[in-house]
């Protein structure tokens, strides 16, 4: 019961047992993740989805995984249809919901804006990230997914090399993922971007106090060649002043990565990637290879984000009592 009623803000709240029973719960709600069989743990339950800057896929996966779990969402997308555009404070945005909501997830522009609303909230908020901050649930999911991968390759965590590539100084995804990983021992990152975009040194130190080796690469080749996971970002352009122009930007397409990733390597990515013409990202030539896990990735939000939401309601001992098998098929084309 270590997250029931708690906030889920950062990565660094989280140890390495508490971790695993989060994903030992993802696991058990797979099978309702994907349809298979319903519940009704979070009957009468409300979740307040409160998001003030873009989203698809973490807007909809909480929505889909708290629905999934037999409960209801209200939510608000963008300041303009929320009374903060009217000069509503966080502080009472935040005492106000506590009153319609069992749970909170917000999403916020500026860095440390979900905790400042936490604070005055009376139920758990989750933090679905705050502009260059965090993303834990990401971070979370990242990690289930490369633990999952792993277990089919036959390979540990413990002793892996991880690539990052992109935007590692905006990326709030890689920021919570390398802080979560350096829970794990003797890992090697390289860290690979243009000067300009490069991993905060404050994140850098930490991993090196955690007793990890840390590459820095503004190649992609060299970068990329002995990992056990690429993970790949967008440039943030939202968060780049328009004076800034950046030289050595890179995209990762399939003539560098038939080359130079590992057999066995996994290839990830948050989400959204920027597939427009001239963008700097992971292209879409290597979708048919099947070292490329970005869907899975992306469902594999649903079990996660439901798991988060039955140890912070304090359910996580009532999960599977009551599942039913589904009484339509999901029909996949
Ligand atoms: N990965 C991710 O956070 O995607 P969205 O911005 O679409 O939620």
């Amino acid at each position: 019961m270590f997250l029931q009623g708690q906030h889920v803000l950062s990565v660094e709240q989280f140890d390495l047992s508490q971790i695993h029973a989060l994903f030992e719960t993802a696991k058990k709600l797979e099978a309702v993740a994907q349809g298979k069989v319903t519940t009704k743990l979070l009957n009468g339950a409300i979740l307040a989805n409160l998001f003030f800057e873009a989203s698809t896929r973490t807007r909809m996966s909480f929505h889909s995984a708290f629905a999934r779990l037999g409960g209801d969402i209200c939510d608000t997308t963008g300041f303009s249809f929320s009374s903060i555009s009217k000069g509503e404070s966080l502080s009472d945005t935040a005492r106000v919901i506590s009153a319609y909501a069992d749970v909170i997830v917000m999403r916020h522009p500026e860095q440390g804006a979900v905790a400042d609303f936490a604070q005055y909230a009376e139920v758990p908020v989750i933090n679905g990230g705050d502009g260059p901050g965090e993303h834990p649930t990401q971070a979370l999911l990242d990690l289930y997914t490369i633990s999952s991968e792993f277990e089919k390759l036959g390979k540990k965590i413990e002793g892996s090399v991880i690539a990052m590539t992109g935007d590692l100084k905006h990326g709030r995804t890689v920021h919570s993922l390398s802080k979560l990983l350096s829970l794990y021992d003797n890992l090697t990152f390289h860290f690979v971007s243009p000067d300009a975009l490069a991993m905060p040194a404050s994140i850098i130190e930490k991993i090196q106090a955690a007793g990890h080796q840390v590459k820095i690469f503004t190649s992609a080749e060299k970068g990329i060649q002995q990992a056990d996971v690429i993970y790949c970002t967008r440039i943030q352009q939202e968060r780049l002043s328009d004076d800034n122009s950046i030289d050595d930007l890179f995209s990762i397409n399939k003539a560098l990565l038939e080359p130079n990733a590992k057999s066995d390597a996994i290839i990830m990515h948050p989400l959204p990637r920027d597939t427009r013409e001239g963008a700097f990202d992971l292209t879409t030539d290597f979708d048919d290879d099947s070292r490329l896990k970005i869907f899975t990735q992306a469902a594999n939000g649903i079990p996660v984000r439901m798991a988060l939401f039955v140890h912070c309601l304090g359910l996580e001992n009532e999960v599977g009592k009551d599942f039913q098998p589904s009484l339509w098929a999901k029909t996949k084309r």
